[in-house]
């Protein structure tokens, strides 16, 4: 199928629309990895959906290469990664430098970071088949079923949820949303709910969601400000995980994720922190957040609204900075926050 070089809004601001030049569009336009995943394919979400901040989609690991006129300066762009470096993981909890203060409990209503992972030598969700999506979640069930201790816990399929428990699940923070048009229009919940589903220990302290936008999703979080505790949870879970599974990993791109944005450390450590007058200034709180690569998201996760005056805060560098760093990012960032928040 032919395609023509897509029509952005005038007010796009998307990578996606700064970087899909004519030139590039021609050079990439007819082709297609292995798996037969196409540049159509790649920005599909991203045409759809003008509004958004990236806009493409990788189908597997190759897709990085065979479009890497494309994909490499928006990974550029994103995490300020040049192609000539090369990613470096240190997931040593040891090496974070927190303090578990006062403030932090007053002001931070709870810590949770999740890493993504998808299985080394399959396609990833964009360009996954139906039985590979189902051969993934019953590999992944199985290896988490057998875990033991804190990490011990049970597999829900989503087909198996009722309306209630699912709807209860989303509100309370633990499981993602269904619907979303940018993973829709990536190819990213086709068969829908077929396949998905989420893994969790008795406190919801330990989570995995399975085939949503990666096809694992493997999350620690508790309520306060203990960002140390959330990240050696996370440390020792990851770990365990690795011992049956192996992962897709490449030097230079790290973990590989379907959005260009979670490549690295595929690793998001996020707090849920009151922070009302800051909110109420938000051209201060994105300068602060900005000076310490911090992403502000809503309360409900991301293209969400923030309610009450509490806010998501998140590293936004995953890429070249390591799992330390990155959970460092976000402490640090978080400091400042609430130093700022109490001189206002
Ligand atoms: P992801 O973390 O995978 O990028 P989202 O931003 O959509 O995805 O967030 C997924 C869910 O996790 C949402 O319900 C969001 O509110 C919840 N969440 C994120 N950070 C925290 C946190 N620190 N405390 C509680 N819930 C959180
Ligand atoms: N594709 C969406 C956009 O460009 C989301 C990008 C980052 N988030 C993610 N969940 N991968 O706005």
């Amino acid at each position: 199928m032919s395609h023509t070089f897509p029509n952005f809004p005038t007010d796009c601001k998307s990578l996606l629309c700064k970087y899909l030049s004519i030139e590039v569009f021609e050079e990439l336009k007819d082709k297609q990895t292995s798996n037969g995943y196409t540049l159509h394919q790649a920005i599909n979400s991203g045409v759809k959906n003008p509004d958004s901040g990236i806009g493409v989609y990788a189908g597997d690991e190759e897709s990085y290469t065979l479009f890497a006129p494309l994909f490499d300066p928006i990974i550029k762009d994103y995490h300020g990664f040049e192609k000539s470096d090369i990613h470096k993981s240190n997931f040593n909890p040891d090496e974070l430098k927190t303090v578990d203060s006062e403030q932090m409990q007053e002001y931070v209503v709870s810590t949770r970071i999740r890493v993504g992972r998808n299985i080394s030598d399959l396609p990833l969700g964009s360009a996954i088949t139906q039985q590979q999506r189902l051969d993934v979640e019953h590999k992944v069930s199985q290896a988490l079923n057998n875990l033991n201790g804190e990490l011990s816990g049970r597999y829900y399929p989503l087909q198996g949820l009722s309306d209630n428990d699912r709807d209860q699940l989303i509100k309370d923070h633990f499981l993602f949303k269904q619907g979303d048009r940018f993973l829709e229009a990536a190819g990213l919940n086709r068969n829908w709910p077929e396949g998905r589903g989420i893994f969790h220990n008795d406190d919801k302290t330990f989570l995995v969601w399975i085939n949503e936008e990666d096809q694992l999703r493997i999350i620690s979080m508790q309520m306060g400000g203990d960002i140390k505790a959330v990240f050696t949870r996370l440390h020792k879970a990851v770990s365990e995980i690795e011992k049956s599974i192996s992962f897709a990993y490449s030097k230079h791109l790290g973990y590989i994720s379907s959005c260009p944005t979670n490549l690295g450390t595929a690793m998001r450590a996020s707090v849920h922190i009151k922070l009302p007058k800051l909110g109420d200034n938000m051209e201060l709180f994105e300068s602060i957040a900005s000076k310490h690569h911090l992403q502000i998201r809503g309360t409900s996760g991301e293209h969400s609204q923030s309610k009450g005056g509490i806010y998501d805060i998140s590293n936004a560098r995953r890429l070249g900075v390591s799992e330390v760093q990155c959970v460092q990012d976000m402490y640090d960032g978080v400091v400042a926050l609430i130093a700022k928040e109490r001189s206002l």
